[in-house]
C-alpha cells in the first residue's frame, strides 16, 4: 500500500516544475531561452515545433529526439516540458486546436527510437511543405 502511493505521489510532485526541468535537462544545448546554437547545430525551439505539430509524424518527432527519448525524465515529466516549451516557445503558430502531449501519447512516442532522427525531421519538413508551411532554419 505504501509503496503504490509513493509511486503515484513522486512523478507528480516532480512535475510540478516544467520550466526548471527545462533549465536542467534542455537549456544547456537549447540556451535558457530556448534559441539554440547555430554554431554548435543546436536548433532553437522557437516557432519550429510548433508547426512540427500540425502534422502526426511531427508530433511523434517531438517525443523522439535524442533530448527527450534517452533524457532520465518520466513520460509524465517529457510530456510537461514538450507542452510547456511549445507554449512559451511557439505561442504564435500554435494551431487553434493545440491538444497538449499526455503522458501516455508521449510513453507511446518514445517507445520508438528512429535509428536517424535527422531523416525523420527531413520526412517532417517535406510533408509540411506539402501543406505550404516551409521552414527556413537559416532564418532562425
Ligand atoms: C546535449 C545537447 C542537447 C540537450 C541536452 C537537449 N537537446 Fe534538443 N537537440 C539537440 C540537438 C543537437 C538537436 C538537433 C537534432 C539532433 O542532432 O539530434 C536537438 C533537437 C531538438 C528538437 C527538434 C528541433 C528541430 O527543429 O528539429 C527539439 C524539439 C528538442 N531538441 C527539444 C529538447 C528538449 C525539450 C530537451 C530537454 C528535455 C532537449 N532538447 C535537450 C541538442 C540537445
Amino acid at each position: 500500500m505504501m509503496l503504490a502511493a509513493l509511486a503515484v505521489c513522486l512523478p507528480a510532485q516532480a512535475t510540478d516544475f516544467p520550466r526548471q526541468n527545462y533549465l536542467l535537462y534542455c537549456a544547456g544545448c537549447h540556451l535558457p531561452d530556448g534559441t539554440g546554437s547555430a554554431a554548435n547545430d543546436v536548433p532553437t525551439l522557437h516557432d519550429i515545433p510548433g508547426h512540427f505539430i500540425k502534422v502526426p509524424r511531427g508530433r511523434e518527432f517531438l517525443a523522439q529526439v535524442p533530448g527527450i527519448l534517452y533524457s532520465p525524465l518520466t513520460d509524465v515529466e517529457a510530456a510537461e516540458i514538450l507542452n510547456w516549451m511549445l507554449l512559451q516557445y511557439s505561442q504564435p503558430v500554435l494551431p487553434a486546436d493545440f491538444k497538449p502531449y499526455t503522458p501516455e501519447e508521449v510513453a507511446r512516442h518514445r517507445r520508438i527510437k528512429p535509428a536517424d532522427i535527422m531523416k525523420v525531421r527531413t520526412e517532417v519538413l517535406a510533408e509540411l511543405a506539402t501543406k505550404g508551411i516551409v521552414i527556413d532554419y537559416t532564418a532562425h
